[in-house]
């Protein structure tokens, strides 16, 4: 059933909350989306990640579903999305959803049900216990909450605890119950019938907890990790799905896997395995955000040294490739001067690094034109994650806030979720109306619009390194070889198939670096990709790269087996 599309795709996640606004209630929309499918078509991109649009309190904007088989009314209705999924495929464009089970929002009716007595039938859908101590009134275990605080709600009805490893209204369900998996699996079934292409599965890979729940090692911030992170049934429970949802249409299942790393990848992604497609992986994200939160200096022989462990996966396995989410920074301002004069290099530049590995590569809203990073007072965070951040802190410790704040301006999701700046006007073409979350005033300079009408703007150059990319088998198939490693200032790398080689070779520093590349062996290569007008036509000896420069050469491949 399976043809594996998806190693031939470019995917574009959309931010629904965030990407355009089509009546004015400063709310991005799915009639936004729809007016938005040309400028996705013509950048080229054949796939789409839309983060969730079902019914939603939006505790964490979406990430809390109060109802699975429905649109959240502030983003249309059912007839909208299904005219938005059908203009999507007229263009060749794939649509892939956001499947977020591990946890529903505390308003769903099975958990309105679960919580109004011991004996109901659905109180088994979630984790329930009793407290510690006498009186019960101890949280169960020591597990946190990765927004902060004990991952255990106490509810009065029963006079017992709920699990939430995210916000105490997002309960976490209990897979252990077949009949939970079953609802899942009638979820997902229930989209493809409607003719959904796949699924980005959150944080799947939380979903089976240790037996007993034991307590975790101590760990003030992230205490619980190692009895539900790949916990004992992960594998049985994804065959499952796999077996008798996933695997009978066309599917591409993509996991956001924390704690999937190089060694233990292949048992969720190998095809043999049959669990999931291609995982999101976070080893990258934690080169410069220790415990995924804490920024710490970017070292660039580390971050080269996670890509080149994934792109050294065996063939059974697909990597996913990405820099930028609606839970990341933005990486013009995480790997690079994203407010200097370089900007636009800076932002081609990492396109390439990216772009030309092995694996899918995700374009996140914004990042085709080089969005950056936003500076926010403290009261105009938005997000849960940095909102809960200043407000534990602020009641624990406060002579920390000064800390929390610096952090937050580095690592903080808000800063993805900006709204996409369309044009240099008021409401930056997102909106008519007040928007929900605070435009970055640099829209005036970094616009669609402008992007649009300059030949050597960041998406322009998306739309020559996407459609150079799609088809190409030699960075669909090639292998990967990395040079120069412990060079601190370029990533360098080849890929090679049937004899032809690309060299990618990318500045990531802010002055001009020399490089010899007579080791190589690619002297007389020719220049096929470039973030400056001008470059050296043929690879000599060495190269001279400009700030944030990066070339790509290819050699060989007219002699094919
Ligand atoms: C991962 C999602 O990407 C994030 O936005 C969300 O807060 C958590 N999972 C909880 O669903």
């Amino acid at each position: 059933m399976k043809s594996r599309w998806y190693k031939d795709a470019v995917f574009y996640q959309i931010y629904p909350r965030s990407f355009c606004d089509s009546n004015g209630d400063g709310i991005g929309d799915i009639r936004g989306i729809i007016s938005k499918l040309d400028y996705l078509k013509d950048l080229g991109i054949n796939a789409v990640w839309l983060s969730p649009v079902y019914a939603s309190p939006n505790d964490d904007n979406g990430y809390d579903i109060s109802d699975y088989r429905n649109i959240m009314p502030e983003f249309g209705t059912m007839e909208d999305w299904k005219e938005m999924i059908d203009e999507m495929h007229k263009r060749g464009i794939r649509l892939v959803m956001d499947l977020v089970v591990n946890h529903t929002s505390d308003e769903h009716a099975w958990f309105q049900e679960s919580r109004k007595s011991k004996d109901n039938p659905y109180r088994d859908y979630y984790i329930w216990r009793k407290g510690r101590g006498k009186d019960g009134k101890k949280p169960p275990n020591n597990w946190t909450s990765r927004f902060q605080g004990s991952a255990w709600e106490y509810d009065e009805a029963t006079g017992e605890w709920y699990l939430h490893l995210f916000s105490k209204k997002q309960p976490d369900l209990n897979w252990d119950n077949p009949k939970v998996r079953q609802e899942v699996i009638d979820i997902c079934n229930f989209w493809f019938e409607l003719g959904v292409d796949g699924f980005r599965c959150d944080v799947i890979t939380y979903i089976s907890k240790a037996e007993g729940l034991p307590n975790g090692k101590f760990n003030p911030f992230l205490c619980g990790d190692e009895h539900f992170i790949l916990g004992p049934h992960i594998h049985e429970y994804l065959n499952q799905v796999n077996r008798e949802s996933w695997s009978k249409y066309d599917t591409m299942i993509v996991g956001e896997a924390i704690g999937c790393t190089v060694d233990n990848a292949e048992s969720l992604v190998s095809e043999d395995r049959n669990e999931l497609d291609s995982a999101i992986t976070f080893e990258l994200m934690q080169v410069d955000f220790k415990w995924d939160f804490w920024p710490v200096k970017f070292n660039l022989k580390k971050f080269k040294a996670v890509q080149s462990a994934f792109q050294s996966l065996p063939d059974t396995c697909w990597n996913t490739l990405y820099y930028e989410n609606h839970d990341q920074p933005r990486s013009v301002s995480r790997y690079g001067n994203g407010n200097g004069y370089h900007r636009k290099e800076l932002a081609k530049m990492l396109a390439v690094s990216l772009h030309m590995l092995k694996g899918t590569p995700y374009v996140y809203q914004g990042q085709e034109i080089g969005m950056t990073n936003i500076a926010l007072e403290e009261k105009e965070y938005v997000d849960i994650m940095a909102t809960r951040v200043f407000e534990m802190v602020r009641k624990i410790f406060p002579p920390l806030m000064p800390i929390a704040r610096w952090a937050m301006a580095k690592r903080a999701r808000d800063h993805a979720r900006t709204p996409m700046q369309w044009n240099g006007k008021q409401g930056a073409g997102f909106t008519t109306g007040k928007p929900w979350m605070k435009i970055n005033p640099n829209h005036s300079d970094v616009n669609v619009e402008s992007d649009l009408k300059n030949p050597n703007s960041v998406l322009n150059f998306y739309k020559q390194l996407i459609a150079f990319r799609l088809h190409n088998d030699v960075i669909i198939h090639g292998t990967y070889k990395e040079y120069f490693h412990n060079n601190k200032n370029v990533y360098c790398y080849e890929r090679a198939y049937r004899g032809k080689r690309y060299i990618v070779i990318c500045n990531f520093k802010e002055k001009n670096v020399p490089l010899n590349v007579d080791t190589i062996g690619a002297k007389g290569a020719k220049l096929v990709l470039a973030n400056y007008p001008k470059a050296a036509e043929t690879m000599g000896d060495a190269v001279f790269l400009r700030p944030y420069e990066a070339v790509v050469y290819e050699i060989g491949g007219q002699t094919e087996a």
